[in-house]
């Protein structure tokens, strides 16, 4: 099992272990590396067998998601529209991850209809889902107010407030009997909405909103709620914005080293990955040279 945040420490180790005087130094640090290790094996334990749904697994977010809690002995459902790329997904956790059992299936989130069917069709051996990951999502345009195309505002509703909504409503009620986590992707721009981004970020002010209000509903009950609120990370989210124009996704992330979408991973394996008693309110994670929203530092050379 791989211990990704003890890595670090582990290179340091051996120039270390070369020179007398940093004896001491070494066996701290080597102690610290066995200490982080169990902690990552401990945490990773946790997640072996759990049953995890992940919408909108085809790509970015969700595709990272999918292959970090098979790498973690999780059992992954991983669904989304595109069937093909969720095909190539299964094949890769198949191989990569023999142990994990993967349970593969189109589905569109905005139609509530769907999520029952798609849901009531999971093999028992799945269930009851113990982890639910509200990752699909996306952004139509960069438009003024004015300008917004109203199909892109009803299918960013559609998809990030009320497919986000369909699913917790689904897969709740078994929550609460079984106990399980939550973890809603949400954004930055749910934070901090900015010139011609006035539904995205409705959208996502919404799941921080909702994120909030079901935590509060479930304070007395076994789930737990996460919200993690990413800034830049590049995956095929700016392609989708801008309609498939690849040079105008570039051009986000210009002079800048973005997330990726293994971070955001890392950090929804993170949470999910707590003492029982722990509970991971949000996250909110930046690329360095990322403040705020609009606030970026870019290199120019
Ligand atoms: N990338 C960023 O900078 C960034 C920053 C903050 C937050 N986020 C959030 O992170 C989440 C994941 O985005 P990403 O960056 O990984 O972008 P991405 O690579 O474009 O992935 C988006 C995923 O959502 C799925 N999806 C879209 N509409 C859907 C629908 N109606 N039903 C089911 N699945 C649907 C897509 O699959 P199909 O097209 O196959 O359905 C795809 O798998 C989104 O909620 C996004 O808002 C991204």
């Amino acid at each position: 099992m791989p211990p990704p945040i003890v890595r670090p420490t582990a290179y340091r180790l051996t120039p270390l272990l070369q020179s007398k005087a940093s004896t001491t130094a070494a066996a701290v640090i080597a102690f610290s590396y066995l200490q982080g290790a169990r902690a990552m094996s401990t945490a990773y334990h946790r997640l072996h067998g759990k049953n995890v749904f992940i919408t909108g697994a085809s790509s970015g977010i969700g595709w990272a998601c999918a292959e970090r809690f098979a790498q973690a002995g999780s059992n992954v459902i991983i669904s989304a529209r595109r069937l093909e790329q969720l095909q190539q997904l299964e094949t890769k956790l198949i191989a990569d991850s023999p142990t994990s059992l993967v349970h593969t299936g189109q589905l569109d989130v905005t139609c509530k209809e769907s999520v029952d069917t798609f849901v009531a069709s999971i093999p028992s051996k799945l269930k009851p889902i113990d982890i639910l990951v509200c990752n699909a999502g996306l952004v139509l345009g960069l438009d003024k107010l004015l300008d917004v195309n109203p199909q892109h505002m009803d299918t960013m509703i559609d998809t990030n407030i009320k497919g986000l909504v369909y699913c917790i409503q689904t897969l709740l009620p078994q929550m609460l009997q079984a106990g399980g986590h939550i973890v809603n992707i949400g954004s930055i721009a749910g934070r901090e909405p900015y010139a011609k981004g006035s539904i995205y970020c409705a959208t996502k002010h919404a799941v921080h909103a909702i994120t909030q209000s079901l935590r509060c509903e479930l304070i007395d009950t076994p789930v737990k709620v996460t919200e993690i609120c990413p800034g830049m990370v590049e995956t095929e989210f700016s392609k989708v914005r801008f309609h498939g124009d690849e040079l105008a996704a570039k051009n986000v992330y210009k002079g800048i080293d973005p997330l990726v979408a293994d971070d955001i991973a890392d950090l929804v394996v993170f949470a999910t990955s707590r003492p029982k008693h722990v509970e991971i309110a949000d996250m909110v994670v930046f690329p360095h040279g990322q403040a705020t929203a609009t606030l970026s530092h870019r290199r120019t050379a």
